[in-house]
C-alpha cells in the first residue's frame, strides 16, 4: 500500500520524468507539499523555470488526490492534497486492525539470532541491547507476515564447564538450591582456583573431556547448569516483556554432532587446510584465519557459527538470517559469512547480516562498569531505572533509549532523563497515548460519541491536516524499518506523531466543539491512539490507557 505522498510523487514522476523530490510545504498556506522539479528540468533544457512548471501542471491528472496545483515564487510547484481524501485514506486506516501496516506480497522465513547470554553468567549490558533491538525486529518483520524464527544462541558448551563441574564436585554443592546469581559467583570461585592451582586446572581439562564424551554424571551437571541459567534468563525476558521463549533457544551445543562434519567437509575441499596443528580457514582481507579446530582437537564460536547456518539453511529453511550482537563481533561474522558463502552452505539469495550496535556508557562516557570494575548486569539497570519510575515506565525507558538512537553509536544510560515524561523519551510517547484515551474515555462518560465518532469528516484546521497527513505516512514507515533495520527511524516518526498531536490538541477543541467537528475530531484521537499503540508495540513498549 502506497502513502498518498508517495502515491502524489509517482503521478508527478511519470508526467515530469524525474524524482519530484517533494518536501513538506513550510506554510500551510503553500499547500502540503512542495516540488522543484520545474527550477531542475528547466536549468537542464535551458528554459524558463515557470514555463516548465506550467507545462507538468497542465499534463497533471491529480483531480482524485489534490486541489489544482499552484506554481510558486521563480517555479516551485505547491500541491494541496484534498482535505477529503486525507479523511478518508485516516479513517480507513483507523478501521484496519493493522494501522495500515501493508502485509508482505512475499513472506519471507527471517531467522533472528538474538540475546544470546552465556550460562552460568547474568546478562549484561551488550545481551539488554541485543535482546531490545532483535525483539524489535522481530516485531516489525512479523506484523509484515513474515515468519521469524527466533534463535538464542546461548553460550551453553566450552572449557569452562571443566572448572564449574570440578568446583561444583570440590564445594560438594547442591545444585537444586543454585540460582543464576548464585551460579555466577561460582563461576568466578572456579576460575580464581583454576588461576592459581595448578591440579584443579588439570582436572578441569579432564573434566571437559568427560563432557564431551558423553560422561552421564558430567553431562547431569552440564544440563543442571543450563537449566538454572534459562530459569535466571527467563525471569529477565519476563521483566522485560519480550517475546523470547524455551522455545526459542537452540544453544551452541545444539551444533555439536554437526562440528566434525564441518571440519571434514572444508578440509576435504581445500578450504580449510592445517597450520601449526590447527584447521583454519583463510579468508583475503582479514587478519587471522578462522579456526575450525583447535590444535587441542577442540571446536570453538567459529566451527559452531558455521554449523549453524547449515541447520538454519538446511533444516529450519531460512531467506534471510539477522544476528545482533555489540558492534566488535562485525568481524567474526564478515570471515563465517564469507567462508559459509565459498562453502556453499549460504546460498546467493540468502541474504545475511550482522546488526552491530555501539555500547551503552555510563555517566562519565566511558562503557558502564559498576563502581568495583566490574560489568553491569541487566538486573541492575533495570533496577536503577525503576528507581525513577513506575515498572512500565522505566522499561519503556530503557528500550526507547535503546531504539531512538541509530544502533551503531553508543549512548549514555541516564536515568533520569530517560524516565522523564517530557522530551523524546519512552515515556513521553506512553503518556501522549494515555492522554488520547483519557481524552475518549471522557467523551464517552459524557455520552459524546456517536456512532460515527470512527469517521474522519472534517479536515480543516492546518493543525488537523498535518496531523492527519502524519498518520497515513505509518504503514511507509515501518516498512522502511523493516527494510533497513533503523527501529531509531519509528522512533523519530512516533516522537513527531506525539508533538504533533500535542500541537492539534492546543489548537483545535476536541471535547467543547460541538456535532460533526467534535465526531471528526474524536476518530482523529482514535486514529492517533491507535497508531502510538501500535508503533509502540512494535517497539515493545506497553502503551498505558492511564498514567
Ligand atoms: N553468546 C555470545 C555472546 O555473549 C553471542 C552469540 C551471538 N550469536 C552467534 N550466532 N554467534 O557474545
Amino acid at each position: 500500500m502506497s502513502s498518498l505522498p508517495s502515491l502524489l510523487s509517482q503521478r508527478v514522476q511519470a508526467v515530469a520524468g524525474a524524482d519530484p523530490e517533494l518536501r513538506p510545504a513550510t506554510k500551510p498556506q503553500f499547500g502540503h507539499f512542495q516540488s522543484n522539479v520545474a527550477l531542475r528540468l528547466a536549468k537542464q533544457e535551458g528554459a524558463k523555470p515557470r514555463d516548465v512548471a506550467q507545462r507538468i501542471v497542465d499534463a497533471l491528472d491529480l483531480d482524485d488526490l489534490c486541489e489544482t496545483p499552484e506554481i510558486a515564487g521563480p517555479g516551485f510547484i505547491n500541491f494541496r492534497l484534498r482535505s477529503d481524501v486525507l479523511a478518508r485514506t485516516v479513517s480507513d486506516q483507523l478501521a484496519d486492525p493493522k494501522a495500515g501496516i501493508a502485509q508482505t506480497t512475499e513472506p519471507k522465513r527471517i531467522v533472528i539470532d538474538y540475546s544470546s547470554p552465556n550460562v552460568a553468567k547474568q546478562m549484561h549490558v551488550g545481551h539488554l541491547r541485543s535482546t531490545i533491538i532483535g525483539d524489535c525486529f522481530r516485531r516489525v518483520l512479523s506484523a509484515q507476515g513474515h515468519t521469524v524464527i527466533a534463535q538464542n544462541h546461548i553460550g551453553d558448551w566450552g572449557r569452562q564447564f571443566g572448572m564449574l563441574i570440578e568446583q561444583i564436585n570440590d564445594e560438594k554443592l547442591d545444585l537444586d538450591t543454585l540460582d543464576l546469581p548464585g551460579a555466577e559467583a561460582l563461576y568466578r570461585r572456579a576460575n580464581a582456583h583454576l588461576n592459581e592451582d595448578e591440579a584443579f586446572a588439570e582436572r578441569a581439562r579432564e573434566r571437559v573431556v568427560k563432557l564431551q564424551s558423553g560422561d552421564p554424571e558430567t553431562k547431569a551437571q552440564w544440563q543442571q547448569l543450563i537449566s538454572i541459567s534459562l530459569a535466571g534468563f527467563n525471569r529477565t525476558y519476563r521483566r522485560m516483556n519480550v517475546l523470547l521463549s524455551d522455545k526459542d533457544v537452540a544453544g551452541e551445543s545444539t551444533y555439536n554432532d554437526m562440528l566434525a562434519a564441518v571440519a571434514d567437509d572444508l578440509e576435504s575441499r581445500g578450504i580449510a587446510v592445517h597450520d601449526s596443528g590447527a584447521l583454519v580457514v583463510f579468508v583475503d582481507g582479514f587478519d587471522a584465519p578462522a579456526i575450525i579446530r583447535n590444535s587441542a582437537g577442540g571446536y570453538g564460536y567459529d566451527a559452531t557459527d558455521l554449523a549453524a547456518i547449515r541447520h538454519r539453511i538446511d533444516d529450519l529453511d531460512a531467506d534471510r538470517i539477522v544476528y545482533v550482537t555489540d558492534a566488535r563481533q562485525a568481524n567474526h561474522f564478515k570471515l563465517v559469512f564469507s567462508i559459509a558463502r565459498r562453502a556453499g552452505y549460504l546460498p546467493d539469495d540468502v541474504q545475511v547480516q550482522h546488526v552491530g550496535f555501539g555500547m551503552v556508557l555510563g555517566p562519565g562516557g566511558t562503557p558502564i562498569k559498576t563502581r568495583d570494575g566490574g560489568t553491569v548486569t541487566l538486573e541492575s539497570l533495570l533496577d536503577e531505572a525503576e528507581e525513577h519510575a513506575s515498572p512500565q515506565i522505566a522499561l519503556a525507558a530503557i528500550k526507547y533509549a535503546d531504539l531512538s538512537n541509530s544502533l551503531q553509536k553508543d549512548y549514555v544510560f541516564d536515568a533520569e532523563r530517560m524516565t522523564q515524561t517530557t522530551g523524546d523519551t519512552g515515556p513521553y510517547l506512553q503518556y501522549a497515548h494515555s492522554r488520547c484515551a483519557g481524552i475518549l474515555r471522557e467523551a464517552a462518560a459524557r455520552s459524546l460519541v456517536s456512532s460515527d465518532a470512527t469517521t474522519i469528516t472534517v479536515l480543516d484546521e492546518p493543525a488537523e491536516q498535518e496531523l492527519a497527513l502524519w498518520l497515513t505516512r505509518f504503514g511507509e514507515m515501518v516498512q522502511v524499518v523493516a527494510d533497513e533495520l533503523t527501529p531509531h527511524k519509528l522512533c523519530t516518526y512516533l516522537f513527531e506523531l506525539a508533538t504533533k498531536f500535542s500541537a492539534f490538541y492546543e489548537k483545535c477543541p476536541v471535547l467543547k466543539s460541538d456535532g460533526d467537528v467534535r465526531s471528526s475530531r474524536l476518530a482523529l484521537v482514535a486514529a492517533t491512539k491507535q497508531v502510538l499503540a501500535t508503533g509502540l508495540d512494535l517497539l515493545g513498549i506497553i502503551a498505558p490507557d492511564r498514567m
